[in-house]
C-alpha cells in the first residue's frame, strides 16, 4: 500500500520506517528541511536502536522516501498518518492542537477524490476526546470524500522499533467500516503474527492513550509512594515491589521505584488529561491523577536532601558528579528529565555539578548550558564530594566502585534508580543512600 506520515518527530520516524519495513510504499512529510535532508540520506534525527539500521535499508530499497510538501503528499497515496505533536499548553496543561490541525489543513485542500477508495486521514498523536469528530467536521468542508481514523501509538523510546513491530495492541477508532478495513490491511503483517486488534469509536480510541499512560504513571507513583513509607518504617521498597508484583494481578512492571517518571509523554499527558476532565466538568474523577504529578515531583526533591545531607547539609564550594542526563536508559531524549531537574536544583543550590551520560550529553547541553559535562565518568567523579545516579543506564551498574573510590573526594554516593548493588559499594567504602530503602552503614 502507499501511505505518508506526516510528522517525522520520534513516532512519525519510526512508524514511517516500520510501515516501509512491512512492504508498504512510504513518503514521509515534514516542515523541517534539514531533518528531511538527514532521513533522506538515512540518518534519524533522535538515537534510537535499530532505526538507523532499518532507515537506511528503507530508503536504499526506495520503499521510504521523504518531502516537505503536503501536495506530493496528497497525490502519493489515499492513507495518511498525522504524527506530529500536541505540546503542553503552559497555562492549562491541555494538548496544543495547533500542529495537528496545521497538518489537516494543510493537507485538505490537494486531497482528491480517487472514484473508488476514500482517503483516509489516520491520527496517531494523543489528543483529547472529540478531536478526530472535530477533525473530520473541518476535513469534510474542504474534502468530503475523506475519512478520519484514529489509532493511537503506544511505543516506547529505547525500543520504539519492536513496539511498532511487535506492538501488544492496535487500536483504531473510526466512523466508517471501510477505514477500519484499510487500517487492518494495512497491518495485516502484525496482525498475522497474533497483534491483538481493537477497534472502536473514534473517542475511546482518543481515550485509551491517555488512559493507559495516566495507569503506568499512578503505578509508578503509587511505588514511590511506598518509598516514602519505607523511609519512615526501615521497610524495603525494593523487595515491598517484588512481592507486591508477584501477584499476577498487580505484575512487577513500573513498579521500579526511585526518581520517577520523565520524558515527553507520561507527564504531559496526565496533565492534559487532568485538564481535559476539568473541562467536562469531571476534575474529581481524576483528582487523584494531581496527586500522581505531585509524588512524582516530590521524588526530585527527596533525591536533592538525600544528597545535600550525605555533603555535611550545604552545597556551597561542593562537587557533585551526576551519572546520567536522558529521562531514561537507551535514549538521548532529555525532555523533561529528572536526572537535569535535579542536576539543575543541585547547582542552583550552590555546588559544580558535572553530568555524564552515554548518549544525552549534546541533547543535554543545549537545553541546559548552564551544567558542566564530561564524556567519561572518571571525569565526572573527579574529586567529588557525592556521586548522583540518576538514569539508569546498564554500564553503571558495571562500574567499579573501588576504582571510583580512588577518584572522588568523598565516597559518597546517592543511588536514585535503585539498581546499583549496596553491599558492593559498601564494601568497597562508599556510603550509598537510596530512596525507600535501608541503609547498610
Ligand atoms: C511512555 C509509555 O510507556 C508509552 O506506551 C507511550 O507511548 C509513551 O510514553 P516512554 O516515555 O518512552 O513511554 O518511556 P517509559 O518506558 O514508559 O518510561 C517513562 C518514565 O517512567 C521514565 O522516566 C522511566 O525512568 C520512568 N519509570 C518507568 C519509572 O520511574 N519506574 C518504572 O517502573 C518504569
Amino acid at each position: 500500500m502507499r501511505l505518508t506520515v506526516i510528522g517525522t518527530g520520534y513516532v512519525g520516524a519510526v512508524h514511517a520506517a516500520c510501515m516501509a519495513d512491512i512492504g508498504h510504499e512510504v513518503l514521509g512529510v515534514d516542515i523541517d528541511a534539514e531533518r528531511i535532508a538527514a532521513l533522506t540520506s538515512g540518518r534519524p534525527p533522535f538515537y534510537e536502536p535499530g532505526l538507523s539500521e532499518m532507515l537506511m535499508k528503507a530508503v536504499d530499497t526506495g520503499r521510504l522516501s521523504f518531502t516537505t510538501s503536503l501536495t506530493e503528499a496528497a497525490w502519493f497515496g489515499d492513507t495518511h498518518f498525522v504524527c506530529v505533536g500536541t505540546p503542553q499548553r503552559p497555562a492549562s496543561g491541555a494538548a496544543d492542537l495547533r500542529h495537528v490541525e496545521a497538518a489537516v489543513d494543510g493537507l485538505a485542500p490537494y486531497l482528491h477524490d480517487s472514484g473508488y477508495e476514500r482517503v483516509l486521514v489516520v491520527g496517531k498523536s494523543t489528543v483529547p476526546v472529540g478531536t478526530a469528530d472535530r477533525l473530520t467536521r473541518r476535513l469534510h468542508a474542504v474534502a468530503p470524500y475523506a475519512d478520519i481514523a484514529w489509532n493511537p501509538e503506544f511505543l516506547r523510546e529505547g525500543c520504539a522499533v519492536q513496539d511498532t513491530l511487535r506492538p501488544e495492541r492496535i487500536v483504531v477508532g473510526a466512523r466508517s467500516e471501510q477505514a477500519v478495513a484499510r487500517l487492518r490491511e494495512l497491518y495485516a503483517p502484525l496482525l498475522d503474527a497474533g497483534t491483538p486488534f481493537i477497534g472502536t469509536d473514534p473517542a475511546t480510541a482518543e481515550l485509551v492513550k491517555l488512559a493507559s499512560n495516566s495507569f503506568l504513571a499512578t503505578k509508578i507513583s503509587f511505588i514511590n509512594a511506598m518509598a516514602e513509607i519505607c523511609d519512615a518504617t526501615g521497610a524495603d521498597v525494593l523487595t515491598l515491589a517484588e512481592a507486591m508484583g508477584r501477584d499476577s494481578r498487580i505484575g512487577p512492571r513500573f513498579l521500579a521505584p526511585g526518581l520517577g517518571f520523565g520524558g515527553s509523554c507520561l507527564p504531559k499527558d496526565i496533565r492534559a488529561f487532568t485538564a481535559l476532565a476539568e473541562e467536562l466538568g469531571l476534575g474529581e474523577s481524576v483528582a487523584f491523577i494531581r496527586q500522581v504529578d505531585e509524588i512524582n515531583t516530590r521524588q526530585r526533591l527527596r533525591t536533592v536532601h538525600l544528597a545535600q545531607r550525605l555533603v555535611g547539609g550545604s552545597f556551597a564550594d561542593r562537587s557533585v558528579a551526576v551519572l546520567g542526563a536522558a529521562f531514561k536508559p537507551h535514549s538521548d531524549d532529555v525532555r523533561d528529565s529528572p536526572a537535569l531537574a535535579v542536576a539543575d536544583e543541585i547547582r542552583l543550590r550552590g555546588a559544580r555539578v558535572r553530568v555524564h551520560d552515554p548518549e544525552a550529553v549534546d541533547n543535554a547541553r543545549a537545553a541546559h548550558p548552564a551544567l558542566q559535562f564530561a564524556l567519561d565518568v572518571a571525569k565526572a567523579c573527579e574529586q567529588a564530594d557525592v556521586v548522583l545516579h540518576l538514569t539508569e543506564w546498564p554500564q553503571y551498574r558495571e562500574l567499579d566502585p573501588a576504582a571510583l573510590a580512588t577518584v572522588v573526594r568523598t565516597p559518597a554516593i546517592v543511588d536514585a534508580r535503585n539498581t546499583l548493588d549496596p553491599v558492593a559499594w559498601h564494601s568497597a567504602g562508599w556510603t550509598l543512600r537510596a530512596l525507600g530503602r535501608p541503609r547498610l552503614g
